[in-house]
């Protein structure tokens, strides 16, 4: 089956985690090229090994508008169109809390989580809207189980991702009727997914964390920790407008059932 036969997507944060699943994911489901925005220069040479000319990599950051707009016109000079936006790259606050930090560390920590989780995803709809406007294309967000609940990270993380339902709903009424507003939430996953430099926690990676494994296995009602790919079919199910026309404004929850996690 090749869901997005002909499609051509932008992945931000696509160098590592679900970014990149979803990146592989769609060119096995016949896409013709994915334009990749990612902020470090080892995944430039890295994705361009894997995928060859079918990906075009800029290296920026999500935060700069430039970067975002680049990256954009670097994918439709490649492949002449723009069917889908993931906006997906985003940091952790590995539950920083509130009444730990001092007043400029929640200041600094505040603007680099949502400068990456929040503008950057505004930013990079910015830029891709005039071409999926005329594709009557979509956009995706990686959103999270902390987009609903809280425990799941700190205060600024849990609240970053909440903001994100929120910029589904609006630009799902902003872009309607021609571009569809959509997002994934997974749940905890085995990915490299980093802290803030403002913290100090730049180089800390989750699937690293001792314990991390087990510990959200045993939490979760079907009993297991994600893989990246595993999230990749709900991201293939909403771009596709045969499969997903009369959807938009939509989260689809892939957490392993967090909402009916045991209680103890
Ligand atoms: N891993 C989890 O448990 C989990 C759970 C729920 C949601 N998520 C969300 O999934 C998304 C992808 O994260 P992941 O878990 O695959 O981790 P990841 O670290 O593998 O992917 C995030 C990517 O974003 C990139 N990035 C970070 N800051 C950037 C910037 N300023 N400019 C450009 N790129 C930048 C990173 O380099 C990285 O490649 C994030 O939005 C995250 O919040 C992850």
């Amino acid at each position: 089956m090749a869901w997005l036969k002909g499609y051509v997507a932008l992945v931000t944060g696509g160098g590592s985690g679900i970014g990149r699943a979803v990146i592989r994911r769609f060119l096995e489901e016949g896409a013709l090229g994915v334009g990749v925005l990612v902020r470090n220069q080892d995944h430039v040479h890295d994705l361009h090994r894997e995928f060859g000319d079918r990906v075009a990599v800029h290296a920026g950051d999500v935060r700069s508008y430039a970067d975002n707009q680049m990256a954009v016109d670097l994918t439709v000079r490649r492949w002449g169109r723009l069917d889908t936006l993931v906006g997906n790259a985003g940091l952790w606050d590995y539950k920083a809390s509130l009444e730990r930090m001092t007043p400029e560390q929640l200041c600094d920590s505040f603007d680099e989580l949502f400068g990456v989780n929040v503008k950057g995803y505004l930013l990079a709809a910015k830029a891709a809207g005039p071409h999926l406007r005329a594709t009557r294309g979509s956009m995706i967000f990686t959103l999270s189980n902390s987009a609903f609940y809280a425990g799941g990270g700190g205060p600024l993380y849990v609240a970053s991702k909440h903001a994100g339902v929120g910029l589904v709903r609006q630009l799902a009424f902003d872009f309607a009727p021609d571009v569809r507003v959509n997002a994934v939430a997974p749940g905890a996953t085995m990915t490299p997914l980093r802290g803030l430099a403002s913290l100090g926690k730049s180089e800390r990676r989750l699937q690293e964390i001792d314990g991390f494994e087990d510990a959200v296995a045993a939490a979760s009602p079907l009993k297991f920790v994600a893989q990246p790919h595993e999230h990749t079919g709900h991201f293939v199910l909403l771009a596709s407008r045969e499969n997903s026309r009369a959807t938009t404004a939509t989260v689809i929850h892939s957490d392993g059932g967090w909402e009916v996690r045991p209680l103890h």
